[in-house]
């Protein structure tokens, strides 16, 4: 997935001598790595106007960083209910010391905060706490704080110039389009049409769940990709909800409308094609057809989603596997059904294209050293990513350790990917495995229960320098995991619930806790 960068007319936008020898540190809190990549690019941008810019994590920055380069940009997403990034805890936790909190006077700044509106109350959260925190101890806003919705391309480009603008004392030119393009050609600009090869219910009889084993074809793209990455999915909405809402709003399915990128369509194909509809679920219809040109005016663009690959290229050469959930559900009477996960198991005929791309995970990677042990948790879904650790760790005879906690329902008609797991137990590839289905039995029993009953062992692990993963539900699931995970230092590891915390904020700076939870 090498980027090549896209420069666009110029690389020096102000004369170098505008802004030369200013330092300015850009700082990323990043969770799924678009923070990151951001960061980065803005970076080499700075540079090209002559900054002596660099990016860096916040997990490698100590508040004296900050005060030392006085110019921070800091860029940050958000997280689970409104959390700060794993690799920006510690610095959180650096500048909220009771009574020993740093003074950033001196430090100019601003925040550029990356999130989701679908979160609600908790839309950009870490970013406003962090941009706040920073002025209470002393640093100067030089532009206000921006916060993004998921398509952050342009807000993002308008905060980084004014950012610029203020730090060089200078008008600057516009910025240049740094829009990264793979080698290939093929991006999220301009996706490639993949062909729908395989789409195999995971789940058996008695389920109450629609798990799908989900292979797409790479044939003729030049693409690749690593394991932890995630595959970008342009997808479709379904045509019978769209029905129901044009109906239930009079409107005229073949009036022409705009579209989100320019030129027109007719509403039903734009409705199915380029909006987001959600927002549209049960709500009362209007009394009188609207005009359909207003009515589109206030929806959202349809957002490509991103899903955790499921297998190594190593071991399915020119295929990308997914493993997906389809969401179908009622709620006071209204039927919803997940945009992408329906459209991937229901609406997708086998041997169709879809759009793709390749969203590069920097933060959930195997270790380098392939001689360290991995630990996985991934229950349900969450399986995904570890599927393809395995097959890669296999395909490349990694000699380190493989613990796999998986979790469902029930055993019988609920055990992803079933044989091929017994099997890599069978062969000694997975080191030990942990299986939790919570409905076999009367009591709940969840991977964290049985991490707490191998906690010596886990601590063990740990001690040897394990890597440890955890994929799936972000609200509940990643929250028990990781109270689990503190327990256990603290039970088998002999340490207070401080020293835990501490040993935990280690483990996310030396990048051995990496979190891929939605
Ligand atoms: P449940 O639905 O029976 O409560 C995958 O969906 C599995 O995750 C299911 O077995 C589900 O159990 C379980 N699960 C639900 N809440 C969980 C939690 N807080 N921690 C871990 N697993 C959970």
């Amino acid at each position: 997935l090498a980027g090549v960068l896209n420069r666009g007319p110029a690389a020096a936008l102000t004369s170098p001598s505008q802004a030369a020898s200013i330092p300015l540190l850009i700082a990323f809190g990043s969770q799924s790595g678009n923070a990151e990549s951001l960061a980065k690019r803005l970076a080499r941008e700075a540079s090209g106007r002559g900054f002596a810019a660099r990016a860096a994590g916040l997990d490698s920055l100590q508040p004296a960083d900050l005060i030392k380069d006085k110019n921070v940009l800091l860029i940050t997403s958000t997280w689970g209910e409104g959390d700060m990034p794993d690799n920006a805890v510690s610095f959180w936790d650096s500048i909220n010391q009771n009574g020993s909190s740093p003074k950033f006077d001196g430090v100019q700044y601003s925040v550029l905060a990356l999130g989701d509106k679908n979160y609600g109350d908790t839309f950009c959260l870490a970013g406003r706490k962090l941009d706040a925190r920073l002025a209470e101890l002393g640093a100067r806003r030089i532009a206000d704080r921006v916060d993004c919705d998921v398509e952050f391309d342009t807000l993002a480009k308008q905060w980084s110039s004014s950012a610029f603008t203020a730090l060089s004392g200078s008008t600057a030119a516009p910025v240049a389009d740094t829009a990264v393009e793979e080698e290939t050609g093929w991006s999220k600009k301009n996706p490639f049409p993949a062909k729908l090869i395989d789409n195999t219910p995971l789940n058996t009889r008695g389920s109450s769940k629609d798990t799908r084993h989900i292979a797409l074809s790479l044939t003729g793209s030049g693409l690749s990709y690593e394991v932890g990455d995630a595959l970008g999915v342009f997808v479709q909405n379904c045509p019978d909800v769209v029905d129901t809402i044009l109906a239930a709003h009079k409107l005229d399915p073949q009036a022409e409308v705009p579209l989100p990128d320019g030129g027109t369509a007719a509403l039903r194909a734009a409705l199915i094609a380029h909006y987001e509809i959600r927002q549209l679920y049960g709500k009362p219809a209007a009394q009188t057809g609207m005009a359909p040109a207003a009515f589109v005016a206030d929806l959202r663009k349809l957002q490509p989603r991103l899903y955790s690959i499921a297998s190594s290229i190593k071991a399915h050469a020119d295929e990308v596997q997914l493993c997906v959930g389809a969401v179908r559900y009622s709620t006071d009477g209204v039927h919803h059904k997940g945009v992408a996960s329906t459209f991937l198991a229901d609406r997708l005929p086998l041997g169709e294209t879809t759009g793709i791309y390749f969203h590069a995970a920097n933060h959930f990677r195997l270790p380098a050293d392939s001689t360290k042990p991995v630990i996985m948790v991934g229950p349900g879904t969450g399986i995904a990513p570890f599927r393809a650790f395995l097959e890669e760790r296999e395909a490349t005879k990694a000699p380190g350790k493989n613990w796999l906690f998986f979790g469902d329902q029930k055993r019988a008609s609920d055990f992803l990917y079933q044989d091929q797991v017994i099997g890599w137990v069978q062969s000694g590839h997975l080191t030990r495995l942990d299986t939790a289905f919570s409905r076999d039995q009367e009591e709940k029993i969840y991977v964290q229960t049985r991490m707490l009953q191998a906690a010596n062992e886990l601590w063990q692990w740990l001690e040897e320098g394990a890597h440890f993963y955890v994929c799936g539900d972000a609200k509940r699931m990643a929250k028990d995991v990781d109270d689990a995970l503190h327990t256990i230092i603290q039970t088998a590891g002999g340490k207070s619930a401080e020293e835990a915390s501490a040993y935990v904020n280690q483990m996310k700076k030396e990048k051995r806790y990496a979190r891929d939870v939605y």
